[in-house]
């Protein structure tokens, strides 16, 4: 009797245990869905370091120079604010249906450059 009892005491112990490393863990998973990507910087994005490296790598072959396509300058402070405030920036490269897709041609930016842009904008695409 002695022995069953300490037999159930057991059992539940480590019932308890495993429901317990069963919520540790799903808090775990939950809490990196929340992330947008781990070690994406949100928190510091500037026109100058940020934004000016993912231009000149994905757009300004095409939007810049005397014949910018479509007329838009991504090279520059000025057209790259005319594209982010009208919201044409955000909506191509997320390749939003209502825009035409960018970079043209090209397979579409990583998330975290994405979120960076539309952070920028959404900061109000400040010259900074
Ligand atoms: C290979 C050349 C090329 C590259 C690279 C390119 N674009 Fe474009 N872009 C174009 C052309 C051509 C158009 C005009 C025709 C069109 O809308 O498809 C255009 C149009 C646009 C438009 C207007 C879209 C609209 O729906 O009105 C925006 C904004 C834009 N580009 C931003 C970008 C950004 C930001 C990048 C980099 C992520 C980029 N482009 C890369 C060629 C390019």
């Amino acid at each position: 009797m002695q022995n069953n009892m300490m037999i159930s005491h057991l059992l539940k112990a480590a019932v308890a245990l495993c429901v317990a490393i069963l919520v540790m863990l799903s808090a775990c998973s939950s809490d990196s869905e929340d992330e947008v990507e781990p070690g994406c910087d949100l928190a510091n994005v500037t026109y100058s370091e940020t934004i000016v490296p993912i231009m000149e790598t994905h757009c300004n072959t095409c939007h810049s120079g005397a014949s910018p396509s479509a007329g838009i300058v991504t090279a520059e402070y000025e057209g790259l604010r005319e594209v982010a405030l009208d919201g044409r920036l955000v909506g191509s490269v997320n390749h939003d249906p209502e825009y035409s897709a960018m970079p043209q041609g090209q397979p579409q930016l990583d998330e975290c450059p994405r979120e960076q842009i539309a952070a920028w904008v959404d900061d109000g695409a400040q010259d900074n």
